[in-house]
């Protein structure tokens, strides 16, 4: 059945530390797309850092403004958005994008995503004493949501250059020969 989907935007989703803010910048260039991600906008909206809204504020305060800034993107066109690895748990956050964008998920195991981000203080989720038994639990408690995307990109297997071009081949894929692309 038709929903009336029409794809304008590409938008990166998964687990924190997989690529979505870099690769996304990538796919924005080639594609002349304009890059946002939506932990920025929560920034900006907030004028502290994601960090700050969590030890401040809580996560809940965090996830409402995440949902507001998801909200306003409906009706933009031509946007790469890197969403934040917690966005998609709201399935309001997962239908609003839907509506708009193709979502993309970028994917990588527990111990890549460890790797990557264990010298990093920006994460306030990973700021634990057992950072990679906590992303082997939250990546199991997440997949089922990001498994939802239109298409998983394993960035273990490749480049990161070869995922920039899957993502944009993907994105070029879906709106061709439309002014967007109508998906069921
Ligand atoms: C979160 C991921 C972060 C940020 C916040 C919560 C999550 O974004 O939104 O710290 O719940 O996975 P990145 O995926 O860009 O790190």
């Amino acid at each position: 059945m038709a929903t009336g989907r029409t794809i304008h935007n590409l938008a990166l989703i998964g687990f924190m530390g997989c690529g979505k803010s870099t690769v996304g910048h990538m796919v924005a260039r080639d594609l002349k797309f304009s890059f946002v991600d939506t932990d920025s906008l929560v920034e900006e909206r907030a004028g502290i850092s994601v960090a700050e809204i969590f030890r401040s504020e809580g996560e809940s305060v965090f996830r409402k403004l995440e949902k507001e800034v998801i909200s306003d993107l409906a009706g933009k066109q031509e946007l790469v958005i890197a969403t934040g690895g917690g966005a998609v748990l709201n399935p309001e956050n997962f239908e609003s994008l839907k509506t708009h964008a193709l979502l993309v998920c970028l994917w990588a195991k527990a111990e890549s995503i460890h790797e990557r981000t264990k010298h990093q203080k920006h994460r306030p989720l990973l700021q634990r004493e057992d950072p990679l038994g906590v992303i082997r639990q939250m990546l199991t408690e997440r997949e089922p949501f990001y498994k939802q995307a239109d298409v998983i990109v394993n960035t273990e297997l490749r480049p990161q250059r070869e995922v920039v071009a899957q993502v944009r081949h993907q994105f070029e894929e879906s709106i061709k020969g439309t002014s967007g692309f109508a998906k069921d």
